[in-house]
């Protein structure tokens, strides 16, 4: 009898753990990726489908099930940031070494020669990225490693998973129980050049190129962030017991056959003649390619060969890279003129004789600041070495020694600012110098409010630099607080706006009065404060008035807050000008507050950082969470040596107990906890 029901049940069975999957993934996609697989409709009636099937079977009751939590406890973590927890790190299969490397055709030459005869070679374009290493069980993607020192790695799998072409199951007959396959995490050019422009934008700190732009990318805690920087991948390399194909090629070909993204320039070659071609090939031919490559790789194709001629400690014997030289050209500076961004930071820039360089004509090149120029005594009418490399503005590098025409002064930076005369100042332990004259600069006004309608500030619409300018120049703009008195018919009178565009960029601004308060802090422009450090002083002060009030030293005592932001946030409010400014903005409607974050009602665990790990009986985690930090605590998200206590509840994750065991971390129970809290 048991035999037959459970048979009858089975499949119904079967369409609960299916359903669990599916919406699992469909929350991921749409919490965490932002890209929602399932219409609101399909993923409700799939919902209601689980929940009577795990009426149904109450036997399978399981806490992480998507009826138990709810998908917005991802959006939420990583909303806010609080996610806060490290990576796992795990110990490679396989140690990740690097390549053997060559930057002369030469040496390249005779290691082919060297090689037994009648050897195949498979070239390959190198990537510059950063390297990472998939694990697949039973075709499902359960590992994504970093390098890390070679011997362990950080598990990126979340942020790893945003990448639309890594599969994250292969569904197939023929894939063996386990490989790995190893490749490279890269930015594309024009996604990293978008990224640089959004974060000079918001005075972040820009990247320098796409590998590092990759790599600060993949460490990321927010994979939705990750995801809309728009990461790709290409691998190069399968390992694995059992597996398919004796050569290199086979085993990238049948990767590729799975849905892998293997690139196309992959070339078995016969000869050093077919080698070196397609190094020639390559080395112009890679300046069109979507993203950044910085060598070629050769590696002998068959396997057998390969364990033959085995590794050194550090990298394997069957596979060399030859690396292309950085990419730079001579040319004649003929002036140095200056920019002044929108907080009046003065830049150097080399007017040049134009180049081709990187497939782009190059005219203009940055000269970074006065110490440089003096230190390589730079000056007009000299030949200068200008690259591209990774950075998407071209750099002077150096120059040739120099048969520069007699009579050329010797460098001298201005005194004054070459679009206001305002004298410059330089501040001690800075190298830029920088126009004081915030209010009454042209660039410095037309930045500031750029950076206020920006998207990721008030993102007002159909007010694009050229629009400013415009509307700068005819006296509408002088300030932020001037785009709140803009009238329909003052808009439509100008050149090529007509009454719709009016009509909406009114809307926009008054859209842009719904704006939450944080990111109107943001929008102000206060130096320093980029998006991530104006949240964070929002929820701490969550009026403006509050804020206003702040000495340097309370304000210091916010994360990422240190001495510099603070005083520049003093500053800000001790300028009468911008207070004016802000009465303005208040006025109008502005958002000047936000939800006040609760003021905790005991300091019974004040100065205590708490873990919340398992299921409770009593109250949610959120409610758990809610109760530390009114009683002064701190939750976090993983256990680390500062861990005061985790409060434990059921199933309590196996690597959290470990790790608290390891560490002595006392575990808590719900029971004791509310004793504690009485
Ligand atoms: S093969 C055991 N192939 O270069 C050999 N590596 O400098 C494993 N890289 O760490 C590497 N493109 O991150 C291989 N087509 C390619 C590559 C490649 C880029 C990177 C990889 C490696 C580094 C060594």
């Amino acid at each position: 009898m048991m035999d037959l029901f459970s048979e009858i049940e089975e499949p119904e069975r079967e369409e609960l753990r299916a359903l669990r999957k599916e919406l699992e993934e469909a929350n991921y996609k749409y919490y965490v990726l932002n890209m929602p697989t399932l219409s609101d409709r399909e993923f409700d009636e799939k919902m209601h489908r689980l929940q009577a099937l795990e009426a149904q079977f109450p036997d399978m009751f399981d806490p992480k099930s998507p009826t138990q939590h709810v998908g917005s406890d991802l959006q939420r973590d990583n909303v806010q940031g609080t996610k806060g927890k490290g990576f796992e790190q795990v110990k490679h299969k396989y140690p990740m070494l690097s390549l053997a490397n060559s930057y002369s055709r030469e040496e390249i030459e005779e290691w082919v020669r060297k090689l037994p005869s009648g050897v195949e070679i498979v070239c390959e374009l190198k990537y510059d990225g950063l390297s990472i290493s998939l694990w697949y069980e039973k075709g499902v993607l359960v590992k994504a490693l970093t390098r890390g020192d070679g011997q362990q790695g950080d598990n990126v799998i979340d942020n790893i998973k945003t990448i639309p072409s890594i599969p994250w199951k292969i569904e197939r007959e023929d894939v063996p129980a386990f490989f790995e396959l190893r490749g490279e995490v890269l930015l594309p050019w024009e996604r990293f050049e978008a990224l640089n422009k959004e974060r000079e934008e918001q005075e972040e700190p820009l990247f320098a190129n796409p590998r590092n732009a990759a790599s600060g990318t993949l460490k990321l805690q927010d994979p939705r962030e990750v995801a809309r920087r728009g990461l790709d991948a290409y691998l190069y390399y399968m390992l694995g017991e059992n597996l398919p194909g004796n050569t290199h090629f086979e085993r990238l070909s049948t990767a590729k056959e799975w849905g892998f993204h293997i690139s196309d320039a992959i070339k078995v070659c016969h000869s050093v003649d077919e080698v070196m071609a397609y190094i020639a090939y390559w080395d112009t031919e890679r300046k069109n390619l979507p993203i950044a490559t910085d060598g070629i790789v050769l590696k002998v194709n068959n396997l057998a060969q390969q364990e033959e001629l085995g590794y050194t400690a550090k990298t394997p014997r069957w596979a060399i890279a030859y690396k292309f030289p950085a990419e730079k050209q001579l040319t004649l500076l003929k002036e140095i003129t200056y920019q002044v961004g929108r907080t009046g930071v003065v830049t150097p820039v080399a007017n040049l004789e134009p180049v081709q360089l990187s497939g782009t004509m190059v005219q203009r090149a940055t000269l970074h600041n006065e110490d440089f120029i003096k230190s390589l005594d730079i000056r007009p009418g000299d030949k200068v070495w200008v690259e591209k490399g990774g950075e998407i503005i071209p750099k002077i590098t150096g120059k040739e020694q120099s048969d520069n025409v007699q009579g050329t002064k010797e460098f001298a930076f201005p005194d004054v600012c070459p679009e206001c005369g305002t004298p410059l100042v330089r501040v001690e332990g800075e190298a830029a110098w920088r126009c004081p004259n915030e209010t009454g600069c042209p660039p410095q006004i037309k930045g500031k409010i750029e950076h206020f309608v920006s998207r990721k500030a008030m993102n007002i619409d159909g007010l694009g630099e050229e629009t400013i300018d415009l509307f700068y120049q005819k006296g509408l703009l002088h300030n932020i607080a001037d785009l709140y008195d803009l009238k329909l018919e003052d808009i439509a009178a100008q050149e090529r706006l007509g009454e719709k565009s009016a009509q909406n960029i009114l809307d926009g601004i008054e859209a842009s009065k719904q704006v939450p308060w944080a990111r109107v802090l943001f929008a102000l422009g206060i130096r320093m404060v980029g998006e991530t450090t104006a949240k964070k002083i929002a929820k701490k002060y969550n009026t403006i008035d509050t804020l206003m009030w702040a000495t340097a030293e309370q304000l210091c005592a916010i994360e990422d807050v240190g001495p510099q932001i603070a005083e520049n946030i003093v500053k800000y409010f001790e300028d009468i000008r911008n207070l004016e400014l802000l009465d303005r903005l208040r006025k109008a409607g502005l958002q000047m507050e936000g939800e006040a974050a609760p003021e905790p009602t005991s300091d019974k665990l004040a100065g205590m950082s708490i873990v919340i790990s398992g299921t409770f009986a009593h109250h949610s985690r959120d409610e758990y969470k809610a109760i530390i930090e009114q009683n002064g605590g701190k939750n976090v998200g993983s256990v680390s040596k500062k861990t005061s206590f985790i409060l434990a509840g059921e199933n309590m994750g196996p690597e959290k107990r470990k790790k608290a065991e390891d560490l002595g971390i006392r575990l808590v129970t719900e029971e004791e906890f509310l004793e504690m809290m009485n």
